[in-house]
């Protein structure tokens, strides 16, 4: 089972997300960490900085990827996730550029930008801790219900809610993206250890079906359930349609860790 750490609130499930990337990085710190954009990750990376300044934590050694990138945006167009990535986290942290990744939204030919993306994740050892977000129809990444649960990172279409919603981050009359460069559901899966937060009342149907329903590509979150090392951080809105909530508060009162033999 995933550990479900429900937090009694929205702070405090953002600061235990930052606080185990931060502890991934102190605990190793040539650490290869997989990176989240979105609305969910901003307070996240605000945290993480401050946190890692607090420590005087060096990330000179870290080497990141991100999961995904709009086809069609060049890395210094603002609502690239290249941009964002910069402006939340890299700016403010020793990382040097080179040992950032994230697939090149204007690349020329952007199924061979997946396929070397895919490749430079190998050289680098594979990733050592993933952070997810998930997406109201349960996409991880950008990849979209339907999508192969053995996928690697390609091209997608983003589904029509995916546009809706992610339309607020896009001025008044500026074109939105229609596809993204995204890891697959198999190069996720492939990560030694997975983060995934979720907050709020809009993500709880889709937490439900990842965590609670069945393994299915009409819910790609729903493969965390075969993968051997996960997280789940929520606060209460996004645990709120959860069937066995009770059942995890017993074991992980507060969202605290409580470890014990058995528990897994
Ligand atoms: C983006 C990503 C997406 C988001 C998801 C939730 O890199 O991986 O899967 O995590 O769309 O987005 P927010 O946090 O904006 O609700």
């Amino acid at each position: 089972m995933a550990t479900i750490l429900i937090h009694p609130d929205t702070q405090s499930a953002i600061r235990a997300t930052a606080e185990r990337l931060l502890q991934a990085v102190q605990g190793d710190h040539d650490a290869v960490l997989g990176l989240a954009t979105g609305g969910t990750m901003e307070p996240v990376y605000h945290q993480l900085v401050r946190r890692a300044d607090e420590a005087r934590l060096s990330f000179a050694g870290v080497t990141t990827f991100n999961l995904d990138e709009y086809v069609g945006l060049a890395a210094d167009h603002p609502q690239s996730y290249r941009s964002t990535m910069n402006r939340l986290l890299f700016d403010h942290v020793d990382i040097p550029r080179n040992q950032t990744y994230l697939p090149r939204g204007d690349a020329q030919d952007p199924s061979a930008e997946a396929i070397a993306y895919e490749a430079a994740i190998e050289a680098a050892g594979g990733i050592d801790l993933q952070l997810l977000g998930i997406g109201r129809n349960g996409h991880l990444g950008f990849n979209e219900p339907s999508s192969s649960l053995a996928s690697r990172t390609r091209i997608k279409k983003l589904a029509r809610s995916t546009l809706e919603a992610n339309a607020r981050f896009f001025g008044a009359g500026e074109r939105m993206p229609t596809h993204a460069i995204t890891m697959g559901i198999g190069t996720i899966m492939k990560a030694r250890k997975l983060l995934m937060l979720a907050m709020g009342a809009s993500k709880a149907d889709a937490v439900a079906a990842a965590l609670e329903g069945p393994v299915t590509a009409a819910c790609p979150a729903s493969i965390l359930q075969f993968h051997p090392d996960v997280t789940v951080v929520l606060d209460q809105e996004a645990a709120s349609c959860l069937k066995l909530r009770d059942f995890y508060e017993d074991i992980h009162p507060g969202g605290q860790e409580v470890y014990f033999a058995g528990n897994s």
